[in-house]
């Protein structure tokens, strides 16, 4: 049945010039990407999407990492999406992540990480809505 995720390619990404690369290997894997915008996001957007980060020692630091530079934001739309697009990303951590996903080819960092995929349909739905309002009532997206 057709899901939506969220993804981020993350500044980066794309400041190391990964876009293309990361992209080919989610349209490969038959994932149809419904939107895609690449954007520099502000603060307030920030603290929205990691609302569950807010309190961590780390969030400072990741609000500053993922307002620093354009990223590309994106929807992608296939059969079980966040969970594929969970196991082409890999582990969070790039220096634990396995050979093979985003980020166990790529990233060496648990914050430089190159990608976010939504965790569950309920986050993916929660971030459509943060990032693409006007895709808010799609599959996966309700
Ligand atoms: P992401 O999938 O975008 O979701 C939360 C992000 O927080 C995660 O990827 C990492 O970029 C970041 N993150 C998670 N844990 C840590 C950590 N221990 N130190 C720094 N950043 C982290």
């Amino acid at each position: 049945e057709a899901q939506r995720t969220l993804v981020l390619i993350k500044p980066d990404a794309v400041a190391r010039g990964l876009v293309g690369t990361i992209l080919e290997r989610y349209e490969r894997k038959s994932l149809r990407i419904v939107a895609l915008e690449l954007r520099t996001i502000d603060a307030a957007l920030s603290d929205a999407h990691y609302a569950e980060h807010l309190e961590r020692a780390f969030y400072p630091d990741l609000r500053d990492f993922i307002t620093s530079g354009p990223l590309v934001a994106l929807v992608l739309e296939g059969d079980q999406a966040v969970e594929a697009v969970r196991g082409l990303n890999g582990a969070t951590d790039g220096r634990k992540a396995a050979p093979g996903t985003i980020r166990g080819d790529w990233a060496l960092s648990n914050q430089l990480n190159l990608v976010h995929g939504s965790d569950s349909p309920e986050s993916a739905a929660r971030e459509i809505a943060l990032w693409f309002p006007s895709l808010a009532s799609g599959p996966g997206g309700q």
